[in-house]
């Protein structure tokens, strides 16, 4: 079979089971499988594919209709232009993140390296953007999920992003006079779970989506961190989730300047910002 055949196959099994983006999915597939890039594919649309090419390509069309999401079959997602590892130890980077970090470079911060911290890395994201954005800044990157810093750590390495993991739980002091804590908590309720897309409830990690108390719970630590550990003007920064925001905002006492909270593509309020004061 050709590439050419075999793109076109693909696409039309992949919209048979109603996988949406089903050609870029079949192109991405197939890069991934034969280790090209997808422009590769459209110069090379005559050669034939091996026995052992043509099986990979099979197993990996039956993950992805089987709902295992694109990003863990190919390994990889981009985030603020860059591109990280992820495999189910971590959440899938998502574009609305991407406003934490626009919020950090967009903030009245010091003219000097500044010092922050990211709680709940998974894959690293947004400490390592932070790291490379920002450059002489100090970065420290916490999780409560081994297997999430060992992803985390690699995108950092490949990176060259200077950042300090630790495995803890968010409530622990990590250092003090922090400039910003960030954070995108796990913020969905229990019983929302059958709400969630199949391929996120089913292949996301749940530590990353489901907080073990109440949907505030973490939000209350993390304020509570932020009191503990920003110096005088530091940022808490954090990603609710939809309709959360006035009860988050409602959590920061008299010691804080709540400042307007970002909206995403969609008009979701989605990203907080406060400032101690
Ligand atoms: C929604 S994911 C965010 C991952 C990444 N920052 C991003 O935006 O793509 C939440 C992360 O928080 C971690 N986490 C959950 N509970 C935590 C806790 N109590 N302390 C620290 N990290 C926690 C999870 O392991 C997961 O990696």
């Amino acid at each position: 079979m050709t590439i050419r055949e075999a793109l076109r196959s693909a696409t039309e099994r992949l919209d048979r089971h109603y996988v949406s983006n089903s050609r870029l999915t079949a192109e991405l597939l197939l890069a991934h499988t034969l280790t090209v890039e997808r422009e590769y594919l459209y110069t090379h649309d005559e050669r034939t594919l091996t026995g052992e090419e043509s099986q990979k390509l099979e197993d990996r069309l039956y993950d992805r209709i089987s709902g295992v999401p694109l990003q863990y079959i190919v390994g990889r997602q981009e985030f603020y232009g860059r591109y990280f590892r992820v495999n189910p130890s971590v959440l899938i980077p998502r574009p609305e993140t991407e406003y934490i970090i626009e919020a950090v470079l967009d903030s009245k911060h010091p003219a000097r390296p500044l010092t922050i911290l990211d709680v709940g890395t998974g894959s690293g994201c947004l400490a390592v953007t932070l790291a490379l954005e920002l450059a002489h800044s100090k970065v420290f990157a916490a999780d409560i999920s081994f297997e999430a810093l060992l992803v985390a750590k690699d995108n950092a390495a490949t990176l060259k992003a200077p950042v300090e993991f630790v495995c803890m739980d968010a409530i622990d002091a990590i250092a003090a006079q922090l400039d910003f804590i960030v954070s995108n908590p796990p913020y969905v309720r229990r019983d929302e779970i059958t709400q969630l897309q199949r391929e996120v409830r089913e292949h996301e990690p749940h530590v990353a989506l489901f907080s073990p108390e109440d949907e505030l719970a973490i939000y209350r630590k993390l304020v509570r961190a932020g009191e503990a550990m920003l110096q005088p003007g530091g940022y808490l920064i954090m990603e609710v989730g939809i309709r959360m925001d006035e009860q988050i905002l409602r959590l920061f006492g008299a010691e804080w300047e709540t400042l307007p909270t970002k909206n995403d593509l969609q008009g979701i309020p989605r990203t907080v910002v406060a400032r101690l004061r």
